[in-house]
Order: C-alpha cells, then sequence, then structure tokens
C-alpha cells in the first residue's frame, strides 16, 4: 500500500457497522489497522516534507501522527532531535524499531497523545502533520491551533493534507471536503502580524497505482513561519 494511500474515512469494517468494532479513530481503531500488515506506509519520506524541509537548519522538531516513522528517520537523519508522537502504540513500537534500523534512535523522543486529550509539551523549530487525518469526531482544526501554538519563534509549522482521490480513482473520495491550504490557514486564527505564509498551495504528487502505473495524487501543502 502507499504511504500517501488515504485512510478512507468513509469506509467501514464488518466489526464496525455491527456496532462491535472499536470507535472509528481511536486508539484501538489505529492500533488494529497497523496490526493488518507489517507496513501499511510505503516507508518513504513524504515528498513535500522532503521539498520544504530540507534546507531548514536541523533543531527541534514535532511529527504530528508519525506512524510508522518514515518523515521521523529523514529528520532525524538530517540531524533533527525529533519528538514523534501517535495515538498508536503499534505504530510507534514500529516506528522506533526503524529508527533504531537507521541508527537515529538517539535523536527520537517517542510519545503516545490522542490529539483530542492532550498534546507534547515544549516548543519546535518545525512542527510538522503530515496526513494527520483520522476517522469519526477528530478535532483536526483545534489539533493544528494547537500544533501552531507549539512552534517557536522563527519557526515552521508545515500541514501537508490530501486534496481529493488519485488520478486513477479521482472519485475515491467524493463525499469528503479536503480543506484546502487557505482554509487550513482560516482554521488556525493565526494572530495577525505574527506569522508569515511561505507556501499555501496544490501539488500534484507523482506516484504509482496499484497496479504499478504511473498516476498523482493531489495533496495541500500549508508551510508558515512564525516571526522571531
Ligand atoms: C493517515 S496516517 C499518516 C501517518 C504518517 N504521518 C504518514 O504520513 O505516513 C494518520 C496518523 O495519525 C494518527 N492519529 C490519528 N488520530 C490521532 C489522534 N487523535 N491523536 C494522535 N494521532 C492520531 C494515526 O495513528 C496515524 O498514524
Amino acid at each position: 500500500m502507499s504511504k500517501h494511500q488515504h485512510p478512507h474515512p468513509h469506509s467501514h469494517d464488518t466489526a464496525e457497522e455491527s456496532g462491535n468494532g472499536p470507535v472509528p479513530g481511536g486508539e484501538e481503531f489505529w492500533d488494529g489497522r497497523y496490526s493488518e500488515s507489517t507496513r501499511i506506509w510505503s516507508g518513504n519520506p513524504n515528498a513535500l516534507l522532503v521539498r520544504e524541509a530540507a534546507d531548514l537548519p536541523p533543531g527541534r522538531a514535532l511529527d504530528l501522527g508519525c506512524g510508522e516513522g518514515a518523515d521521523t528517520v529523514w529528520l532525524a537523519r538530517r540531524g533533527w532531535r525529533v519528538t514523534a508522537t501517535d495515538i498508536s502504540t503499534v505504530a510507534l513500537g514500529r516506528a522506533a524499531e526503524h529508527a533504531a534500523e537507521a541508527g537515529v534512535a538517539d535523536r527520537v523522543e517517542w510519545q503516545r497523545h490522542d490529539f483530542a486529550q492532550s498534546f507534547p509539551e515544549g516548543e519546535f523549530d518545525l512542527v510538522s502533520a503530515c496526513f494527520l487525518h483520522s476517522y469519526g469526531d477528530f478535532p483536526r482544526e483545534r489539533i493544528l491551533r494547537r500544533a501552531a501554538a507549539a512552534v517557536a519563534p522563527g519557526g515552521t509549522l508545515l500541514v501537508v493534507g490530501h486534496a481529493g482521490g488519485p488520478s486513477w480513482n479521482p472519485d475515491a473520495h467524493a463525499d469528503i471536503h479536503f480543506p484546502t491550504p487557505q482554509e487550513v490557514l482560516a482554521q488556525l486564527e493565526l494572530p495577525e502580524g505574527g506569522w508569515e505564509v511561505l507556501s499555501a498551495a496544490e501539488h500534484l504528487q507523482p506516484m504509482t497505482d496499484p497496479e504499478g502505473r504511473p498516476g498523482t495524487r493531489p495533496d495541500n501543502l500549508l508551510k508558515v513561519r512564525r516571526l522571531a
């Protein structure tokens, strides 16, 4: 499965339909999702993170919804000290294995949080929220406002989100409204004069379809910098 595949927020498995399954988007739900196989994402870092963070001087980074840790490992390899956090203990365990294999375990602190309930302490030079999508009552807007509050003066907030279905199935998520970068920016309610908008745009990401043929998928990027 591609790393960038959307988590299908409106799909239901049999257990959910029967009402006996885990709460959609909760810890048990995501642990179950990650337990379905030994790897559910590609293992590659997010292409927009790589593009947008490559020139940033390494400092303290916060990876929100780190999943299997590909972004965290990429950042740590570049010298960042990363606080990597996710609701799923299964994902965090797997991500820690990947960081150890990459020889960067000493640069990563793992924290389990349900961002609806708690959030990592501290301030960070980079806060990254890549594909921080979930199911059910996921308070993404509130979480992203908390994410902005965790950015240190001079630091960067990067929000990468899905913008629609892939080229081989453009109507895949026709019933979902993915916020545009401008909508995410408005949701952040950043104080006027305190932030600089560095990028707010949709990007077509090259990727292969399930049969290995070339395709694309649209992603939204918002990059803002807190003024020092
Ligand atoms: C679509 S995945 C993206 C994972 C990773 N960022 C990537 O791009 O490969 C969303 C991640 O957010 C995590 N997540 C969902 N709801 C969460 C919550 N309430 N608190 C913390 N993490 C959450 C999930 O466990 C999952 O790892």
